[in-house]
């Protein structure tokens, strides 16, 4: 009764171990070293030319805000930002424009509430504590492009993307209200 048994499962083992070493069952690929990676040259070679990306060269003011990549997504940025790009904590051309104070008067899109709140997780919780700092912007908020990025104009996404964004309200393709929903889900 064990011989009878036993045996087929060995043989079958024996099977598999032999033809995994001949290859019998797959077709064989394999990938040379241009093939691999997003960049199609040989992985090896470090002297790879970057691409001459055309960035959005219509100056602010001019440009037409992109609708949100999804609810409450960092905007990206529509306009040239040339000569903007020196951000420090004292220097940063973004804020000359993106203060609420004087973003209507400029007609660009006021920096929203959350940029102006301290928000730090309450220990022990699965909440966020939100100190309103008043016209303060937040010491989080200043390196404005760690966020918010401009576009490069008709580049081909290297890999397909079919992610659809679901917008609870038609507003929110446009706009922000993080701080209003921040905590949603977690009380
Ligand atoms: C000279 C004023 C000015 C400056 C400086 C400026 N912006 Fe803007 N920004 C605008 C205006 C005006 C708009 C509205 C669209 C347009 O006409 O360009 C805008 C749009 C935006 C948007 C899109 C907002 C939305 O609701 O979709 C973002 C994000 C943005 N700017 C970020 C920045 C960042 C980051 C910097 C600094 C690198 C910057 N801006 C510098 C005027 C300015
Ligand atoms: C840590 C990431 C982060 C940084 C840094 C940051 N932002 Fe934002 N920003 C966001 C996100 C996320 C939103 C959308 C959600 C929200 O906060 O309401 C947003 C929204 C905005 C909007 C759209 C407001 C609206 O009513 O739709 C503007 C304009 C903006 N930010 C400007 C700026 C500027 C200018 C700076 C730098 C001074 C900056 N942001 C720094 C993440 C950031």
């Amino acid at each position: 009764m064990k011989t009878t048994l036993i045996k087929p499962v060995l043989m079958g083992f024996l099977f598999f171990v032999l033809a995994g070493c001949l290859g019998v069952g797959s077709n064989n690929n394999s990938y040379t070293s241009e093939e691999l990676g997003l960049r199609k040259t040989d992985l090896l070679d470090d002297n790879v030319a970057l691409l001459g990306f055309a960035y959005v060269a219509t100056p602010a003011g001019e440009a037409e805000n992109i609708d949100r990549a999804f609810e409450n997504a960092p905007p990206l940025i529509p306009h040239d930002v040339e000569d903007m790009m020196e951000i420090t904590k004292d220097i940063n051309m973004c804020t000359s424009c993106h203060l609420p104070e004087i973003a209507e008067g400029v007609n660009a899109t006021a920096m929203p509430k959350s940029h102006f709140t301290s928000i730090l997780p309450k220990s022990g919780v699965n909440e966020v504590s939100y100190t309103d700092l008043g016209e303060q912007m937040s010491d989080t908020r200043y390196n404005c492009t760690q966020c918010h990025v401009p576009q490069v104009q008709g580049a081909a996404p290297m890999v397909a993307n079919t992610f659809k964004a679901e917008f609870r309200n038609a507003q929110d393709i446009s706009s922000s209200n993080l701080i209003d929903t921040l905590n949603e889900g977690v009380q």
